[in-house]
């Protein structure tokens, strides 16, 4: 199954599209985890896209799409997919849709993560990761249990560029200007899962495999699930 997270900056996303892949045997596809690994090590996309992630702006949509591309050809995809941070604009789910039909697969569900501002400043202006492995942590929801340095890898912890209070508003308002409109694109599909994300990180697992079981039955009993799945 091909599975999408979509949602604001900060709402969980990642969070919870990491232990879904992991569980599910899913592979996980996140841009803006491959666009800061190739901001670290220095390659032609990293200085491209550099100068977007420290903004907030986003990346091009022919660059990402070209990422996305190649991210698809590794093994593991063809057991399925979990897109985080992408798409975000219509241009880039249109080309979503034209690369799986190519490989003669479908979304399965878009996973709509509702959450409030309030709730996603705090969480981003909270959130530390680290440089070694990527794992995410919270300094008051989930902290490391060895303060600045990882509880899994013993990395440093740091502050991303992007999750400076000005760079945070700036997300936010691109989110809304290019990225909202794709809850209507993925509703009249038939493709959108509403998940309440203004709660702990534990009951928002259990929405999902909600919201995933939802999905997986609706398209298992051979209708678009809309009723169902409305959100
Ligand atoms: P990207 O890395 O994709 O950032 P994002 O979409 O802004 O999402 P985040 O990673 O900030 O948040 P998240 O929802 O994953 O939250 P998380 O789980 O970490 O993109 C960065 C930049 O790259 C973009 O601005 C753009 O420039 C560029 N880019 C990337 N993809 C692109 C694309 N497709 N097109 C164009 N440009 C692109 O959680 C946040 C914090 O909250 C953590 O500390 C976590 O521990 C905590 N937390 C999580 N869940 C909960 C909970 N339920 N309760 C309390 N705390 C929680």
């Amino acid at each position: 199954m091909n599975l999408v997270f979509l949602g604001p900056p900060g709402a969980g996303k990642g969070t919870q599209a990491t232990q879904q892949a992991e569980e599910r045997g899913l592979l996980y596809i996140a841009t803006g985890d491959e666009l800061r690994k190739a901001i670290a090590a220095g390659t032609p996309l990293g200085l491209e896209a550099k100068a977007y992630t420290t903004t907030g702006r986003l990346v091009p949509d022919g660059v990402i799409i070209g990422l996305v591309r190649e991210l698809l050809g590794q093994p593991g995809a063809e057991k399925g997919v979990v897109f985080d941070g992408f798409p975000r604009t219509v241009g880039q789910a249109e080309a979503l849709g034209r690369l799986l039909a190519e490989r003669g697969e479908a979304l399965g569900a878009v996973l709509y993560f509702d959450v409030s501002a309030d709730a996603v400043v705090q969480r981003l202006s909270g959130r530390r990761v680290c440089r070694q492995c990527g794992a995410t942590f919270h300094v008051a929801s989930l902290p490391s249990k060895r303060g600045a340095l990882c509880d899994r890898c013993g990395g440093e912890l740091y502050q991303r560029d992007d999750d400076r209070p000005e760079t945070i508003a700036n997300r936010l308002r691109v989110y809304q200007e290019q990225t909202a409109s794709l809850l209507d694109y993925y509703r009249e599909q038939g493709l959108l899962v509403r998940v309440a994300a203004d709660r702990t990180i534990p009951e928002v697992r259990d929405a999902v495999n909600a919201a995933i079981a939802s999905a997986a039955g609706a398209r298992g009993q051979g209708g678009t699930g809309s009723e169902q799945r409305r959100a």
